[in-house]
C-alpha cells in the first residue's frame, strides 16, 4: 500500500472546509461577470405591511424579516409556533387583528424562504437565482442597475407538503450610491427590542398607529409600486403571482436601495479577494506537511525506512536542489545569451 496521494488528501480536506461555495454566499454574489458583495446588508432587516383584507374590522398585520447572509434567528420572548422553522431566511409574521375588538391578534408565520434541513427534503432548499436589473425584460421603467435575487424553499403551511402553497422572495437590490443600505432600518429594529410589549402599550401610541396604518394600506393599493418610504429596504408586494414552472407562488417583493448593488461598488473591505486564495495556500501547506508526515509515518513503520528514505519519494525530492540549480543555469544563459551574442550590448 502506498501514502495516498496528494490529491486524495486535498480532497478530503476540501470536504470540511466550509461549504459556502455551494450555498448563498451574501459576499460573493456573481452573475453575468458582475460581483456584488451585501455583507453589509446582514443580519436581521424588518419590514411592515398592513393588509386590509377588503374588510371594515378586521386586518393583517404582517412582519417580514430577513437575513442575506445567514438564517434567522427566533428573538427572545417570541413563542416557537409564532415564528418560522428553523433554516428560515426570510420568515412572514402576520398578526390577525381585529380593529375594533379586544382580542388577542391570532398569530401565523409563514416561511418564505430559506433552507430546511429537518423533514422536508430537497425541495425544501433556498436555491437562490440572480438575475442584472438591466437584462430584465419585464421591466417597463428606466433601466436600473442592480441585481434581482429570488429565494426559495418556504412553502405554507409548511408542514403539509401537498397542500402548502409554495413561497418565495424576490429581491430588488437596487443601485443608488448615496445609500449605504441601512437607512431607515436602525430605528425600526432599535424599537423591536425595547418595546417587545408594544401590544400592551398600544393605547398611547393608536392615533399615530392608525394614521400610519391608514397610510400604508393606500400605498398598498397600487399594484407593482413599493411602498413610498425614504427606508433603503422597502416593502413592494406579497402576492400570489404565476410562474412559467409552477402554477401558483406566493411572493414577497421588496427593493432594496444601496450602494452595494452597483456594478462599480468597491469592496466593502479591501482584502476580500484575499479570502480564497489564503485558504488555498494554508490548505495546500496543511496537506503538503499532512502528506510527508503521513508517508514518513507510513514508510518508517511499513519498511523501515530511516534518513531520507523515510520522506515520500525522498528520491526526487533529494533532486529538487540539483534541479532547481540546472533550471537556474538554463535561465542565466537566456537572459545572458542575447547579450554575449553581441545584438545590442556593442558599444
Ligand atoms: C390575551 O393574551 C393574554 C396574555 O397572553 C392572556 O392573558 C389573555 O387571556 C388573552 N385574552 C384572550 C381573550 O384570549
Ligand atoms: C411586528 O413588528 C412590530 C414593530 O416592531 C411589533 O410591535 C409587533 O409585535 C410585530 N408583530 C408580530 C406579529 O410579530
Amino acid at each position: 500500500m502506498y501514502p495516498p496521494r496528494t490529491s486524495q488528501l486535498l480532497l478530503a480536506l476540501s470536504a470540511i472546509l466550509p461549504s459556502s461555495l455551494a450555498a448563498f454566499a451574501c459576499n460573493d454574489i456573481l452573475t453575468k461577470g458582475q460581483h456584488f458583495n451585501f455583507e453589509k446588508l446582514g443580519g436581521p432587516r424588518v419590514v411592515h405591511w398592513t393588509d386590509s383584507l377588503g374588510t371594515e374590522d378586521m386586518e393583517a398585520r404582517w412582519n417580514f424579516t430577513l437575513d442575506v447572509c445567514n438564517k434567522l434567528q427566533r428573538d427572545k420572548g417570541v413563542d416557537k409556533q409564532n415564528w418560522c422553522h428553523d433554516g428560515a431566511r426570510v420568515c412572514g409574521v402576520r398578526a390577525l387583528h381585529d380593529i375594533y375588538g379586544d382580542e388577542n391578534d391570532t398569530i401565523s408565520a409563514v416561511d418564505i424562504a430559506g433552507t430546511y434541513t429537518m423533514q422536508n427534503g430537497p425541495n425544501a432548499i433556498l436555491d437562490p437565482t440572480f438575475g442584472l436589473l438591466r437584462d430584465l425584460k419585464s421591466n417597463s421603467d428606466a433601466p436600473r442597475e442592480g441585481v434581482r435575487v429570488e429565494l426559495h424553499g418556504g412553502r405554507h403551511p409548511f408542514d403539509s407538503k401537498k397542500e402548502g402553497v409554495k413561497q418565495r422572495a424576490v429581491i430588488d437590490f437596487v443601485c443608488d450610491r448615496e445609500r449605504e443600505g441601512d437607512e431607515g432600518a436602525e430605528k425600526d429594529t432599535n424599537e423591536h427590542e425595547e418595546e417587545p410589549k408594544k401590544d400592551e402599550d398600544e393605547k398611547k401610541g393608536e392615533n399615530g398607529d392608525k394614521k400610519e396604518e391608514k397610510k400604508l394600506r393606500r400605498r398598498g393599493g397600487e399594484k407593482g409600486k413599493c411602498e413610498d418610504t425614504e427606508a433603503s429596504l422597502r416593502f413592494c408586494g406579497y402576492e400570489d403571482e404565476k410562474t412559467d414552472k409552477d402554477d401558483k407562488v406566493k411572493t414577497l417583493r421588496l427593493e432594496w436601495r444601496t450602494k452595494y448593488a452597483c456594478e462599480d461598488a468597491p469592496a466593502p473591505d479591501g482584502g476580500k479577494s484575499w479570502g480564497f486564495f489564503t485558504w488555498f495556500i494554508i490548505i495546500l501547506f496543511l496537506a503538503t506537511a499532512a502528506y510527508l508526515i503521513f508517508g514518513s509515518w507510513l514508510n518508517y513503520n511499513r519498511y523501515g525506512a530511516r534518513g531520507w528514505d523515510l520522506l515520500p519519494h525522498g528520491d526526487a525530492i533529494r533532486d529538487i536542489p540539483y534541479m532547481v540549480k540546472d533550471l537556474g543555469r538554463k535561465v542565466v544563459n537566456v537572459v545572458q545569451s542575447p547579450g554575449s551574442r553581441g545584438g545590442y550590448s556593442a558599444v
